[in-house]
C-alpha cells in the first residue's frame, strides 16, 4: 500500500485511534524507533558516553555539514520523522483543508495533549496546546485581575519577552514590577529562595520564575519558590521552555500550578508549538488573552480559541513526543549533561576561562555559558562562527557576559572537540 494511501487510512480513523508513527514510517520516513529498540536489544541498554547509538540518534537529524549548531536553546531542529509527519499532514491538509484540518487533522489534539499530560504527570483537561512559551505565559501574566498598587515579583534574568509583559501591565494598570538578583553563577540555591521570601509583601499578587535560565542554563529551585507561593497565597508562574524535555519532572514534582513551555525546543516539535499547564482547579482563576465562549470558564480549552493555525504542526508534536520517549527521557536528559561536561572538562582548568553555570549536581544541563578574559562575548562568538563555523549566542545581560553553548542530542563529540579548541587557541595565543 502506498505511503499515502496508509496515512489516508490513518486520518480516517483519527477520531478513534492514537497517531501511531508506523504508519508514518515508510521509505521516505526512515523511523528511528526501531533501530534504537533493537540496539538496546542486542547491545544492552546503551548509555550516555555509547558513540554507536547516539552516531544513530545523529542520523535520525538533518543537521547541516556546514555549520556546527551549538545553539539548540533558541530553537532545535526536527528529527526526520516529525519534519515528514508535519509535511503528510501538511499535503493532505492541502487536498481540502477546511475538511481535513478541521473534520480530520484536528481531532487528533486529544491524543497529543494525553501525550503531553503524561510526560506532565498532568491530565489532558490540564493541558493546553499553544504556539510556543511566549503564548502561553502571556496568558497567564495577562491572565489574573490585578489593581494599581498590586506587585508581581520576578527576577533579573527572567526572559525579555516576560518582562515586556510585565511593564506593559506596569505601565497600563499601575503594577509594581519587583525584581530578585539571582547570583552567577547561583552556587547556593537556598540564599535564592531566601532572596524571594524577603521580597514578598503584602501587595505580592504574583511571582514569575524560569524554572532553567536561558542566559546561563542554570536550574532554579522551583519547588522551593511554589511552595513560597502557596505559603503567601500568590500563583506562582514557572517559565518552563527550557526544562520541559530537557530533564525530566512533573508538575506534581514541581508543586506548581501555572506552567507555560515552548516545544520546539528540547522536545525537537515542530517551529510554532508550544504547552500552557494549569491545574485543574486553578483553570477558573485565569482569563485567556483571546476570548472564548461562555461556559468554558474551568476549561483548558479557553486558552485555544486562536483561530486557524498551523494543524499540521500541532499533530506532529505527537511524532515528537514518540521520537523522545524512544530515546528515553533519562537517557537522553544523562547525554545532554554527558555532552557538557565532555567539552567543559577539557577547558575548564585552563587560565582565564569563566563559567557562568554552577555546576552543582542537578542544576545544569546542556547549556553552559562561559566568558574569556580579555574577550568580549561578542568577540568570541563571532570569532568562533568566523574561524571554525561555530554557532553560538552572545549574552550581554546586565549580570551575565559571556557565550551560552547548547549542544543538543544530535551533536557530535567531533563538534564539540572543534569548540575545545577553538577556546584552546583563543585563550593560548
Ligand atoms: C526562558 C525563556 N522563556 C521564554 C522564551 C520564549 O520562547 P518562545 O520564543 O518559544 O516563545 C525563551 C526563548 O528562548 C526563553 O529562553
Amino acid at each position: 500500500m502506498s505511503s499515502r494511501r496508509k496515512f489516508i487510512r490513518h486520518l480516517g480513523s483519527a477520531a478513534i485511534l492514537p497517531f501511531v508513527p508506523a504508519v508514518l514510517n515508510t521509505d521516505k520516513t526512515p523511523d528511528i524507533l526501531p533501530r534504537i529498540l533493537k540496539y538496546d536489544q542486542e547491545r544492552g541498554r546503551a548509555a550516555a558516553n555509547d558513540e554507536d547509538f547516539w552516531r544513530l540518534v545523529q542520523e535520525a537529524y538533518t543537521a547541516s555539514p556546514n555549520i556546527i549548531n551549538l545553539n539548540n536553546g533558541g530553537v532545535s531542529p526536527q528529527s526526520r520523522s516529525v519534519q515528514e509527519a508535519q509535511g503528510l499532514y501538511s499535503r493532505e491538509s492541502n487536498e481540502g483543508p477546511a475538511y481535513y484540518m478541521w473534520r480530520i487533522v484536528d481531532k487528533g489534539r486529544l491524543t497529543v495533549k494525553r501525550k503531553l499530560a503524561e510526560m506532565a504527570g498532568a491530565s489532558p483537561e490540564e493541558i493546553a496546546i499553544q504556539r510556543n512559551t511566549t503564548e502561553a505565559l502571556e496568558n497567564l501574566i495577562f491572565g489574573f485581575d490585578l489593581k494599581a498598587g498590586d506587585e508581581i515579583l520576578t527576577s533579573s534574568q527572567d526572559y525579555p519577552s516576560m518582562q515586556n509583559a510585565l511593564n506593559q501591565r506596569a505601565r497600563r494598570e499601575g503594577i509594581q514590577i519587583k525584581r530578585v538578583s539571582i547570583p552567577v553563577p547561583l552556587d547556593d540555591e537556598e540564599e535564592l529562595v531566601k532572596r524571594f521570601e524577603k521580597s514578598i509583601s503584602a501587595k505580592t499578587r504574583m511571582i514569575l520564575l524560569c524554572h532553567m535560565i536561558n542566559l546561563t542554563g542554570q536550574i532554579l529551585p522551583v519547588r522551593a519558590v511554589c511552595r513560597l507561593g502557596r505559603k503567601h497565597g500568590i500563583p506562582v508562574i514557572v517559565d518552563g521552555a527550557h526544562s520541559f524535555a530537557h530533564f525530566p519532572f512533573t508538575m506534581d514534582d514541581l508543586e506548581c500550578d501555572y506552567f507555560g513551555t515552548s516545544l520546539h525546543k528540547w522536545l525537537c516539535a515542530p517551529f510554532g508549538t508550544g504547552m500552557l499547564y494549569i491545574r485543574k482547579e486553578k483553570i477558573k482563576t485565569v482569563w485567556p488573552l483571546m476570548a472564548a465562549p461562555d461556559g468554558e470558564e474551568e476549561k483548558i480549552e479557553k486558552f485555544e480559541h486562536l483561530g486557524t493555525r498551523s494543524f499540521p504542526a500541532e499533530m506532529a508534536i505527537g511524532h515528537a513526543i514518540d521520537f523522545h520517549r524512544g530515546i528515553g527521557a533519562e537517557r537522553k536528559t544523562a547525554r545532554l549533561r554527558y555532552l557538557s561536561d565532555y567539552w567543559v572538562s577539557r577547558v575548564k582548568d585552563l587560565k582565564g576561562i569563566r563559567f557562568n553555570t554552577s555546576f552543582r549536581e542537578g542544576a545544569y544541563g546542556a547549556i553552559v555559558n562561559f566568558a574569556i578574559d580579555g574577550m568580549t562575548a561578542a568577540e568570541v562568538q563571532k570569532e568562533l562562527f568566523r574561524d571554525y563555523r561555530i554557532y553560538t549566542v552572545a549574552i550581554d545581560h546586565e549580570e551575565v557576559k559571556g557565550v551560552r553553548v547548547s549542544p543538543h542530542i544530535y551533536s557530535t563529540l567531533n563538534d564539540l572537540d572543534t569548540l575545545v579548541t577553538a577556546i584552546r587557541r583563543m585563550i593560548t595565543r
